[in-house]
Parts: C-alpha cells; sequence; structure tokens
C-alpha cells in the first residue's frame, strides 16, 4: 500500500454456534436450506439491525475470497458478485484461469490490486482470508450470522491472533428461521 489504508475490511458471513462455517467437505447446506422449525420465537429487528445481504453489498465494490471459497461459488451455477472487482487470493489457481477475477499470490498483491482499484469497501471471504486480514488488522467491521446448529467440526472461522482484538457491538437481529445476526465494528 502506498499510504493510509482507504477502504474498509467487511466480513459477512454465516456460522453455525460452533462457530465453523462449513463442514470439512466443505458442505454448507446446513446454512443454506435449514431445516423449517416453526419452534424458533419470532424473528425481531433489535436497534440498529445489521444489514441484510443486498445492502450489505451496496457498500461494497472489491471481494476478495480465498481459493476455497472461489471453487465453492463456481459450483453455484451462476457468479453472484455482479460486476464487482474480485480477488482471489490462491498459491496454485493460474492467474489467467478466470477472467472475470484477479488472482493475487499473497497479501501485498491483494492490496496492491485494491490500491489500483481505488478500493472503498471491501468484502472479505474464506475462512483462512479472513483470519489472515484478522491478524493484519485488515477488517473493521463484521456481520456475523448465527445459524442455530453445532456442527462438531469442520473449517473454522476464526483462528489464532497475536493478540485479543476488541470488538463494539453495533446491532443485533434475529430472524424466524432462528438466525442471529450481530454486527460489530473493530474497536480502534
Ligand atoms: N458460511 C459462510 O457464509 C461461508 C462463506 C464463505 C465460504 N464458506 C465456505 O468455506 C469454505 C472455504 O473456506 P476455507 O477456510 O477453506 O478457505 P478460503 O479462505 O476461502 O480459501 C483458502 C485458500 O485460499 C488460499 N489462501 C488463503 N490465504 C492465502 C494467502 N495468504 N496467500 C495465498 N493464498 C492464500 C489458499 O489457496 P491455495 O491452496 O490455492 O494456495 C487456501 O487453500 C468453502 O467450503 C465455502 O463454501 C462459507
Amino acid at each position: 500500500m502506498s499510504g493510509p489504508r482507504t477502504w474498509r475490511g467487511k466480513v459477512f458471513i454465516g456460522v453455525s454456534l460452533d462457530g465453523y462455517i462449513a463442514r470439512s467437505d466443505g458442505g454448507i447446506e446446513w446454512l443454506s436450506d435449514p431445516p423449517d422449525d416453526p419452534g424458533h420465537v419470532p424473528g425481531h429487528r433489535g436497534p440498529n439491525p445489521p444489514a441484510g445481504y443486498e445492502d450489505f453489498m451496496v457498500t461494497v465494490d472489491h471481494l476478495v475470497i480465498g481459493r476455497g471459497t472461489y471453487e465453492k461459488v463456481l459450483t453455484f451455477g451462476f457468479w453472484p458478485y455482479g460486476a464487482k472487482q474480485v480477488v482471489v487470493l490462491s498459491t496454485t489457481l493460474a492467474r489467467d484461469h478466470d477472467e472475470r477475477v484477479a488472482v493475487a499470490r499473497n497479501l501485498p498483491e491483494v492490496l496492491g490490486v485494491l490500491d489500483d482499484g481505488a478500493a472503498k469497501g471491501v468484502y472479505v471471504d474464506g475462512g483462512r482470508v479472513i483470519q489472515e486480514f484478522l491478524r493484519a488488522d485488515l477488517i473493521d467491521e463484521l456481520i456475523i450470522s448465527i445459524a442455530p446448529v453445532l456442527l462438531g467440526g469442520g473449517l473454522p472461522l476464526f483462528g489464532r491472533l497475536a493478540s485479543d482484538m476488541r470488538l463494539t457491538h453495533k446491532g443485533t437481529s434475529t430472524s424466524d428461521t432462528g438466525m442471529t445476526s450481530i454486527r460489530y465494528i473493530v474497536t480502534r
């Protein structure tokens, strides 16, 4: 980066109550097709409720995703990111693999692409990539949607940090499907 960071790093992700973003085999059906359980308390929007996906996407112009997330997205059968610039972190993908994305080999290369694109809002997605961005202090806000399920294992959302990271709670909402969405900003 040539100067002070000009963009905000944002996480918007679904997670099991025990902290996994996918099963070990990458499965996320527990998130996209939760069982229909009429017993959840009715959803409510608290003060300053977190944005939903569509409203959140309006606030970002770039995405940085890991190869694991990229390969999952390819199975969807449609490209969910429209014209937003997508950077895929990967040491293995060929650089000319897919004209819809820029492949970056490491964090400095990602920062170069974001700089060149005059990024303002950056959606950071994928467990390992989120962990790396947190360690590098490149995340400013998080919207975490907790699904009412314990998976007992899988790919974790969070990992090791050099020191505690304090968060400020900005709002919570719940849905009829038992999801609890919490918005935090990183306290600085
Ligand atoms: N619950 C949700 O809302 C949610 C959201 C997003 C994703 N997911 C799921 O999470 C799974 C993927 O998560 P994940 O934690 O395995 O992976 P990820 O962060 O998406 O991707 C990990 C890969 O990114 C590359 N990478 C990461 N850091 C790098 C670095 N510093 N330099 C170079 N390359 C780097 C590596 O690819 P190479 O091996 O090519 O180097 C690594 O194997 C998928 O199953 C996806 O469906 C769930």
